[in-house]
């Protein structure tokens, strides 16, 4: 881990030498850079994958089929048939191979064609791209990279799903848009006024950030400015009052972490606990990697009085969706300025921010794009 830094440029310092040309055009546009595929990546949650029921999934325009057979593990094949390409996931699971809708030839789970019916014979080698393939915390994950490496990169487990002392939600939204603007959202705290709304006079205090070969964290503690706090965002970020912002003890500490390709966000109270586990993957779905599938996992420590998260859960819910709602629709419109303008014309000024771009492209995929 670099060393860390508690203070960053003011946005308007020219100290900070920053431009917009400088920041729009010092490097490869970040919204051309695809996702590094060299990584596990969920796509389906396990309970959609049904044993016997073949599911269509997505990964950055590539098909893929995701199979629960009558016996062995869930597998994972390119969603075209070797014979014509039309979706194996309309075909038949028959035991442990999946055989396609149109003229049955069958797969197994290499992706082997093991039947051509009408030839009384194997397919002569022919056969589909079989992906790795494994459960974790209830999402089904591929690796869609370079298979060689799989075996020797760790499968994420995300966030409190097995432990009891946690209540987990899960999430899943489409937003239209890449995935960097997720991270960048979500890293950058100081877009508290789009939630005023939903979270009232609230202002985040930067507390110093962290960065490592394959990761950016920033750490932040909240702090109310005036009006009452909503008993939802109270329940997820614990008690503030209100006092002057400088003069406000910290309570709790907001640590939002791009590891590289996985976002967290966690909570830790005053006595250092975990209270909220928040863990998200932002998975590309079109070839262009400009629409992104979210799969998301909220965990919320269970306070001593068990019952009273189950009872606030569902007002959790509309309260986390709510916000969602709204970074959703800033996030959209980001991406449609870019198409407008045919690029990234971002004056990016907070060094958290800056350091999470250049680890989204120094990580990604090694081709840039450069059509839209
Ligand atoms: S297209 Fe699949 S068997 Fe012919
Ligand atoms: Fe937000």
């Amino acid at each position: 881990m670099l060393q860390e830094k508690r203070h960053f440029d003011a946005p308007n310092d020219p100290r900070s030498g920053v431009t917009s040309d400088h920041v729009a055009r010092s490097g490869p546009d970040l919204r051309r850079v695809d996702l590094n595929p060299d990584f596990w990546l969920p796509v389906a949650w396990s309970h959609q994958v049904r044993r016997g029921r073949p599911f269509a999934a997505r990964y950055a325009g590539e098909p893929l089929v995701l199979i629960r057979p009558e016996t062995g593990p869930l597998y994972a094949l390119e969603d075209r048939c070797a014979h014509r390409q039309v979706p194996l996931s309309k075909g038949k699971i028959e035991g442990e191979t999946i055989r396609c809708c149109y003229h049955g030839w069958a797969f197994d789970r290499k992706g082997s064609c093991v039947t051509v019916p009408y030839l009384n014979k194997p397919g002569n080698g022919r056969g589909v791209r079989a992906y790795p393939c494994r459960e974790s915390g209830g999402l089904v994950f591929v690796f869609p990279g370079n298979p060689e490496l799989a075996a020797r990169t760790p499968v994420p487990q995300p966030c409190q799903v097995d432990n009891p002392e946690f209540k987990t939600r899960r999430f899943d939204p489409r937003v239209e848009c890449h995935y960097s603007f997720m991270h960048e959202n979500l890293m950058d705290m100081n877009h508290q006024f789009l939630h005023r709304r939903q979270m009232g006079q609230i202002t985040a205090r930067f507390m110093g950030q962290g960065r490592g070969e394959d990761f950016v964290e920033a750490r932040y503690s909240f702090a109310r400015k005036g009006g009452d706090q909503p008993l939802a965002e109270r329940l997820l970020f614990g008690k503030h009052k209100d006092i002057d912002v400088s003069q406000q003890p910290v309570d709790e500490i907001v640590t939002v972490r791009t590891s590289y390709p996985y976002q967290t966000l966690q909570i830790h109270d005053k006595d250092g606990d975990l209270v909220m586990d928040l863990w998200v993957a932002y998975v590309p779905q079109g070839q262009d990697q400009l629409t992104t599938q979210t799969f998301g996992l909220l965990s919320v420590k269970r306070p001593k009085w068990k019952f009273l998260l189950d009872l606030a859960w569902p007002v959790l819910g509309i309260f986390t969706d709510r916000i969602f709602h709204e970074d959703k629709e800033v996030v959209e419109m980001e991406q449609q300025a870019w198409r407008e303008l045919g690029g990234d014309h971002n004056v990016e000024v907070f060094p958290v921010v800056r350091n999470l771009r250049d680890l989204l492209i120094r990580s990604g995929a090694p081709t840039v794009r450069t059509a839209l």
